[in-house]
Parts: structure tokens; sequence; C-alpha cells
């Protein structure tokens, strides 16, 4: 394809953003971007460094003052906070925790949507979060909501952590992704919807494969 487009993908913990969105990238040669990943960069620094995390000015100001960088690093795209490149540290189920702290900061947000915008500049993205749709490009050129039930989430969730060797139980994940829900769901500020020209695709019952034909299937429409 030689026009660039924004590709937007937005939807709940675990419904396979970061798998489909990476797979949909390497498809139409675009570059992958994780929003959330700068969010959690953010957390863990905050949280190494000490801040204190109910202080919203504070955290604004970290965020402001944390560069956030994505470079092609052994292949792959990877954020860099700082200048290093951040790996399996920031997805700990303590940053997660913490995430609300700077994901419910609408100041924190603004710096946020502001450098992933700068990220796109030329188009041939695809970016997954919660806003990117509704908030960071409203004018994407395609957009999909990404949906699976709360059970499949949890599953997959749980063979994840598994697969890295980390005991968990299957239980509190679809516990805390309930709660993420929630607390994504209802935030005061850009709170996770599903823009209104966006295709929704409930995954539950698709393998990642199948998910991303359907999303060519309309892209190359
Ligand atoms: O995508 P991931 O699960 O790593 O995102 C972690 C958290 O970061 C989300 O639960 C959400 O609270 C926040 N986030 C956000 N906006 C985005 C991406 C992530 O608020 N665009």
């Amino acid at each position: 394809m030689s026009v660039k487009y924004i590709v937007a993908i937005d939807g709940p913990a675990g419904a396979g953003k970061s798998t489909i969105a990476r797979m949909l990238a390497k498809k139409l040669r675009y570059v992958y971007i994780d929003s959330g990943a700068m969010y959690r960069a953010v957390t863990w620094k905050a949280m190494k460094s000490g801040y204190d995390l109910n202080d919203p000015v504070k955290l604004v100001s970290l965020a402001r003052n944390t560069m956030l960088e994505f470079k092609k690093y052994k292949n792959k795209i990877t954020l860099f906070a700082d200048g290093k490149a951040v790996g399996r540290e920031i997805r700990t189920t303590e940053v997660t925790a913490n995430i609300c702290h700077l994901a419910d900061n609408g100041g924190v947000r603004k710096v946020m949507v502001k450098r992933q915008q700068q990220t796109a500049q030329g188009g041939g993205i695809v970016m997954e979060g919660r806003d990117i749709g509704t908030k960071v490009f409203p004018r994407a050129e395609f957009k999909f909501f990404l949906d699976a039930s709360v059970d499949e989430r949890a599953r997959r969730r749980y063979r994840e952590y598994q697969e890295r060797g980390v005991k968990v139980n299957l239980s509190d994940i679809r516990r805390d992704i309930m709660t993420r829900d929630r607390k994504d769901k209802t935030r005061a500020v850009s709170p996770l919807r599903q823009a209104a020209d966006a295709v929704v695709i409930d995954s539950s019952r698709l393998t990642p494969r199948q998910v991303v034909d359907a999303m060519l299937k309309v892209i190359r429409k």
C-alpha cells in the first residue's frame, strides 16, 4: 500500500491488542506503537524514583520530563525512556496496579497524547491503546475496537504469565482484569470507549490470524 494510513486499535486489557497490532503492522509494513508502554514506563519511573503517586502536579512534570521514543532495537520497535530500552520491568503487576495514578491524570494524558500524535507524523502506523480512536487520532483512517469475553481475556493473560514462568492464579487475574476494565471505562478523562466509527471485532472465538485477516479486509476494501 503506498498511501500511509493511521490504524487505531482500542479495547480492554487482554483483548489481544498487542499481538494483533504487531501482526497487522508487519503485514502493512507499518510501525507498531504500544501506547500503554508509555504510561507503564512513566509509572515505573515514578515508583523507582520514590515519587508520591498521589501528587498529580509532580506526576505531570515527571511525564513532561521523561524522554519517550520508539526506536528499532534488536529488530523490534521498542520504547526508550530517557535513552534506555524498557523491557519486562514495566509489565509487573505492581506497575499495572499503579498506572491509574497516571492514566487518570488529565495533565499526564495531555503530555502523552501529544507525544503519540508526534510519533505518527507521516502515517504508516498501527497504534493500540484505550483512547487512540477517540482522543489521539479521532480522524484516523481506520479504527478498530477489539473486545473479548472476560473469561477468555483472563485465560490469555494467565497463559502469557505461565509462558514467562510467573506464578499466578487465574481467578486473581480475572478479578484484576475486571477492576482494570472498570477503572479504564469510568475514568473522568478519556475513558475507554468505542469510537462511533470504529469497527468492532470480538476476538473471543477467533485466532489472531483471523482477527488480522478481518482487519485487512476492511483496510484493503
Ligand atoms: O495496554 P496496557 O494494558 O499495557 O495498558 C496499561 C494501562 O495503561 C491501561 O489499563 C490504561 O489504564 C492505561 N492506558 C491508557 N491509555 C492508553 C493506553 C494505556 O490509559 N492509550
